[in-house]
């Protein structure tokens, strides 16, 4: 039985995720919640470093789609047996840097990979380890492609083009009108606390 709640942060590169995580994190710890924050790919010594295989320089953009997504669904299937599942087994509160939603974005939208393959690994790997909250960080491409630009690039994703940050966010944008039952779409062109004060009301509702 899953008795935690599972919130996932998903968006395009640049926008803030990981800030967000983090002030969450501490807000939910303040008010004495016992809280799992992670990431994917990886999240556990096995994703981590099938994380470090998807993005080693080597092959880095260059994988096949399925190859790509098939690492992805390996990195979440550990993920999920190793942190996931046992933290909310134990009731506590997950915050997931990325998921599944990526996946769809990354190697559905972006690299053409096709939804049905995604479809049935989800069902065979996921199952119900769904998140209750998904916060799409949504900005502008300029304003996200700004951002890596000055942040430095980490892997070939960061490498796109305004198309590609485009296509990003709309990717995002159309899953969460699909799932709007999870999502909740945040402007994270706002400045930061701005953004954390929005996403800890819409957590706290969930809580009650
Ligand atoms: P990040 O930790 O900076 O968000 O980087 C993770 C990268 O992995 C980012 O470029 C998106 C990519 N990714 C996928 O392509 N598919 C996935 O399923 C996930 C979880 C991430």
């Amino acid at each position: 039985m899953l008795r935690g709640v599972f919130v996932t942060f998903e968006g395009g590169e640049g926008v803030g995720k990981s800030t967000q995580v983090k002030k969450l994190e501490i807000a939910l710890k303040e008010k004495g919640h016992d809280v799992v924050v992670t990431r994917e790919p990886g999240g556990c010594p096995a994703a981590e470093d099938i994380r470090n295989l998807i993005f080693h320089p080597d092959y880095d953009g260059n994988w096949t789609v399925e190859a790509e997504t098939l690492m992805m669904f390996a990195a979440r299937s550990m993920h999920i047996k190793e942190v996931i599942a046992p933290a909310l087994t134990a009731g506590k509160i997950v915050l997931c840097d990325r998921y599944i939603d990526s996946t769809y974005v990354y190697q559905g939208n972006i690299k053409g990979g096709a939804p049905s393959f995604m479809r049935e690994l989800e069902q065979n790997i996921v199952k119900e380890v769904m998140p209750n909250l998904t916060f799409i960080l949504d900005v502008p491409a300029e304003v996200a492609m700004e951002r890596v630009q000055s942040r430095g690039v980490e892997n070939h994703h960061d490498r796109g083009d305004r198309e590609f940050y485009e296509q990003l966010r709309q990717g995002f944008l159309n899953i969460a009108k699909d799932n709007a039952d999870r999502c909740v779409i945040v402007d994270a062109s706002q400045d930061e606390e701005t953004i954390a004060a929005e996403i800890i009301k819409v957590v706290e509702e969930k809580l009650k």
